[in-house]
């Protein structure tokens, strides 16, 4: 008997995990079956146009300038995701963590997480960023370091390893995960250490090999 349309499309997925797809995210959720990830832990371009915002980088005004200038060269921060990327993200998954919240129209809830870049005032554009969660959950504050992270920043708008895997982590149940904006991989990175079977998408082609890089060095979790 040949395999249902639905069989088929499982099958397909199995091949896409633990990848990530250089493709445009709505291209790539449009052949994924409802409910088919456990998570998307995502932290999709806030629309604040980046590469053309003075970053507060906590460093002299001359040695901001050249770290400002690292990230010029992108735009992809013009605009945010539209509605259909949304329906897409709430489609395909059970349930969603999205960093960046309080800048998208996502549906009021009640479990926001907030990160406390622990950062003195005035020296970063933000004090702290939010994602907006599905899980129903007491609020809870992260607290790290923007800083600590720093020497290994390759993404303007990377987040720290520690972050992600405590996201995964809130609930037992994770087994994929979903990232449709990958930028330098930390969410794939995170499912690796965590052994989570996981896929993404990113458009710039030198972050896909900056994220490739960063998980060949994973060992992966031993259980
Ligand atoms: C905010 S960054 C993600 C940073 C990531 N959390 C990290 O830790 O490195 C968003 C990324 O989404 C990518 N992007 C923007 N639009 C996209 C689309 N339609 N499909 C796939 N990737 C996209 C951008 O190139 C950018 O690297």
């Amino acid at each position: 008997m040949s395999p249902t349309l639905k069989e088929k499309q499982f099958e397909i997925m199995q091949d896409n995990m633990n990848k990530i797809h250089p493709i445009d995210c709505l291209e790539f959720m449009k052949q994924v079956p409802d409910d088919y990830f456990d998570l998307v832990l995502t932290d999709p371009p806030y629309g604040i146009d980046l590469a053309n915002m003075n970053m507060g980088t906590g460093k002299s005004p001359k040695a901001s300038r050249i770290e400002n200038r690292k990230w010029k060269a992108k735009s992809w921060d013009k605009e945010t995701p539209s509605d259909e990327i949304f329906d897409e993200i709430f489609r395909i998954s059970k349930n969603q963590i999205i960093w960046g919240g309080n800048y998208f129209n996502l549906p009021s809830h009640k479990f926001y997480i907030l990160w406390d870049k622990q950062i003195p005032n005035g020296l970063s554009f933000a004090d702290c960023e939010m994602a907006w969660t599905s899980y129903d959950k007491a609020p809870r504050i992260f607290r790290y370091s923007a800083y600590r992270d720093k020497a290994s920043k390759i993404h303007p708008t990377q987040k720290p390893l520690m972050l992600f895997e405590y996201c995964i982590n809130l609930t037992k149940d994770i087994k994929t995960v979903f990232d449709p904006f990958m930028g330098s991989g930390t969410t794939a990175v995170a499912c690796k250490s965590l052994g989570i079977d996981w896929c993404g998408c990113e458009l710039e082609a030198d972050y896909v090999e900056i994220a490739n890089k960063r998980l060949e060095q994973v060992q992966g979790s031993l259980f």
